[in-house]
């Protein structure tokens, strides 16, 4: 896997009241250490940034948020802009988990916002893409990931991609226990870094892609020893600390 390091990513999805938020955060915080081989990321509910946000501030474990509306400010009722994520010491943005692109109508073009929109605040985006389990019978995986990344090509570029990740995502395998074979995902994520070389060589090859759905402490070190594998975007399992832990520990 060249010289990318691994990179270790909760998302906590809508989960953990205020002292549990609290509570995982600091047990993260307290029961790890920095290492060269990996990074380790946790993408929190926005309510309790603030709090979090003081448990990392001086710490090795990176925060992140989940989404963020991609105008500055404005009359978006309900809404949080990636400019108010900036002062919470967030380092990372998911952009277009496909739970957003579901249920919360992010079109590709919306994603491309926000992606441009995270990078302009100093915030690394995590552009996330998958395919449903139709699309993937069909056999229009790979052309729906195509689609997902070029939207957002189009908006910044591909140089853009030195300050981001991706995350491959197939729908059927999160939430659901059924994980992608680390064969699976790796033919997925070798396919898109010679798709993106085609675009910038160096980009590509220093461009750390996640793989999420259903990893957790048993299945990681298989997934992560894939050579195109660079890290989890882990969901259930970020939220026992014991868990996401050991999944560091082997990355
Ligand atoms: O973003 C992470 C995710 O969607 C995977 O969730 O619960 O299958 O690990 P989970």
């Amino acid at each position: 896997s060249d010289t990318r390091r691994k990179f270790i990513a909760g998302n906590w999805k809508m989960n953990c009241s205020r002292s549990e938020a609290i509570q995982l955060a600091s047990a993260v915080v307290a029961s790890s250490e920095e290492k060269e081989s990996a990074q380790i990321l946790i993408c929190v509910p926005n309510i309790h940034l603030a709090d979090i946000g003081k448990l990392a501030v001086n710490s090795h474990v990176l925060l992140g948020a989940q989404d963020a509306y991609w105008q500055d400010s404005g009359a978006f009722t309900g809404e949080i802009s990636i400019s108010m994520l900036a002062d919470y010491q967030v380092k990372y943005l998911l952009v277009g988990h496909s739970e957003r692109r579901e249920m919360f109508a992010n079109t590709d073009e919306i994603v491309a916002k926000k992606f441009a929109g995270a990078l302009k605040h100093g915030i690394k985006p995590i552009l996330c893409i998958g395919e449903s389990l139709a699309q993937r019978e069909q056999g229009v995986t790979f052309d729906v990931l195509k689609e997902q990344c070029q939207a957002v090509i189009d908006e910044v570029g591909i140089e853009a991609f030195a300050d981001a990740c991706i995350a491959y995502e197939p729908i059927w395998a999160i939430g659901t226990g059924r994980t992608a074979t680390p064969e699976q995902a790796q033919e997925v994520h070798h396919s898109l870094r010679v798709w993106l070389a085609e675009k910038n060589a160096q980009i590509a090859k220093n461009l750390q892609i996640l793989y999420g759905g259903s990893m957790n402490a048993a299945n990681a070190s298989e997934l992560l020893a894939q050579p195109d594998i660079d890290g989890g975007l882990i969901g259930g399992a970020s939220l026992k600390a014991e868990d996401f832990l050991k999944i560091y520990s082997v990355a």
